[in-house]
């Protein structure tokens, strides 16, 4: 069903010969709405958290609550994340020229830039060196002057922030080498189906370079719209940091409802208590009655002219609630796994969700890469050897054992 409007998305981008060499989503768009969206950024060298937010005029907060690193770790801004880590960088999804896409980042060049080397490293592929051209109306690319201010257009989809009637997130994904959209698929949850229909695609076939929009499961609030924050949308898994950095929101494991209390930074801020209880943001008391189990919750309502509004809500359920479980929170990477195997991976400290052994989010998605072999060769692939790929198991396996025998001792 979504599959038709996009369908006339693939006409009208075939009849625009040029944009159809850089293979991208376009969606159309009109007026001045805007949506929450994610750009899936791989870092170049080594750059300090504070380094990557400004490369994008983003809050280094809301990435790292993003991409579910522990914000309370001291000095965390000054952190140095590892070259290549992969990154989901929050953007603002707005309508320009007709077309949905992040206009709010501009980049000051630096001697020996070049338009090639800020777009397909420093920006690592989200934007083409053409694009930079025509929206800075460059005449002579081979001369860029330093300190010069550019304007980076990059690309991100809005859908409505659904999919599939379902709340979504878009990811802007730029496919890498050995990349096949089945394995994509895997890694985030979704469908070749789901993420051919979104992108419009004939068939499932990609090349490294192309950039795909990844619908991601996601919270959605229901804020008014006079509220700062309208429209916050968090990917399941992760965190979003919102109310002047005062209260943080998170979205799954167990339900995509999204939860919100009080963020633990030292920032002064306005009352978080639910009016006429002594209810707290994301308090939730349960009372087992004859007719099921009364519910009463503090919720947060969005952010309005500084004040954090609250919404206390009573339901008769018919069991009483768990306790929340959250999102697994990991320590700031310092190494990529997929890259160096045998590096000390940082221990997954902070998790309150306990289940499941992940290591931290350095290969896209967070998920669990096997080490030793590239996607292509992963179980999606069709080339495999096995026996190299039983010993790579066997190994990973062994050393989740022993990473989980640590964990156990801790
Ligand atoms: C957008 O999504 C909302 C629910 O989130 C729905 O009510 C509305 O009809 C959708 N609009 C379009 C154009 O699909
Ligand atoms: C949300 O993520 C968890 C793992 O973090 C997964 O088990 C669950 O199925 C996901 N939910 C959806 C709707 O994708
Ligand atoms: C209410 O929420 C506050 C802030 O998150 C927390 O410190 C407190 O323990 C919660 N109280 C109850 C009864 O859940
Ligand atoms: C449910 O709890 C609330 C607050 O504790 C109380 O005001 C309300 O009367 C209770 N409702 C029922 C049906 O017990
Ligand atoms: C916010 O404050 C301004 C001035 O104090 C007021 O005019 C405006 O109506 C307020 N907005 C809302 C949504 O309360």
């Amino acid at each position: 069903m979504a599959a038709r409007p996009r369908f006339a998305l693939l006409l009208l981008v075939s009849s625009l010969p040029l944009l159809a060499l850089s293979k991208s989503t376009i969606e159309p768009c009109s007026g001045s709405d805007s949506c929450n969206a994610l750009l899936g950024y791989t870092l170049y060298a080594d750059l300090k958290v504070s380094e990557v937010a400004a490369l994008f005029q983003a809050d280094p907060i809301a990435i790292l609550t993003a991409n579910s690193i522990d914000i309370s770790v001291p000095d965390v801004e000054n952190h140095i994340l590892p070259s290549g880590l992969f990154l989901k960088i929050p953007t603002l999804c707005s309508c320009s020229d007709g077309i949905r896409k992040s206009v709010s980042t501009r980049y000051k060049t630096r001697p020996a830039d070049t338009l090639a080397s800020i777009a397909s490293s420093i920006y690592s592929g989200l934007v083409s060196a053409d694009q930079i051209k025509e929206a800075n109306s460059i005449s002579d690319p081979s001369i860029i002057d330093a300190g010069q201010n550019l304007v980076i257009p990059l690309p991100c989809t809005c859908f409505n922030s659904t999919d599939n009637l379902l709340p979504a997130v878009y990811l802007s994904y730029v496919v890498q080498v050995d990349d096949t959209v089945p394995a994509i698929a895997a890694r985030y949850f979704t469908t070749v189906t789901d993420i051919m229909n979104v992108n419009a695609m004939g068939s499932p076939s990609v090349r490294d370079g192309d950039i795909l929009a990844i619908p991601l499961p996601a919270c959605a609030s229901v804020f008014p719209r006079y509220a700062s924050d309208f429209g916050l949308i968090v990917a399941n898994g992760s965190y979003a940091i919102t109310a002047s950095h005062c209260v943080q929101c998170s979205c799954g494991p167990g339900n995509l409802n999204l939860y919100c209390t009080p963020a633990s930074l030292a920032v002064s801020c306005s009352s978080m208590q639910c009016r006429n209880s002594n209810l707290m943001l994301g308090n939730v008391t349960s009372q087992p009655t004859s007719a099921g189990c009364n519910v009463t919750s503090c919720a947060y309502g969005g952010f309005v002219n500084g004040t954090i509004l609250t919404l206390l809500s009573t339901s008769l359920q018919p069991r009483c609630p768990g306790g929340h479980q959250f999102p697994e929170v990991i320590q700031p990477p310092t190494t990529v796994i997929h890259e160096s195997f045998l590096a000390p991976s940082p221990s997954p400290t902070s998790s309150q969700s306990g289940g499941t052994i992940k290591t931290p989010s350095s290969h896209p998605g967070g998920d669990l890469a096997l080490p030793g072999f590239s996607p292509a060769n992963g179980p999606a692939g069709s080339t495999s050897d096995a026996s190299s790929f039983i010993s790579s198991l066997f190994h990973f396996l062994s050393i989740q054992v022993l990473c989980g025998a640590i964990r156990f001792m801790l």
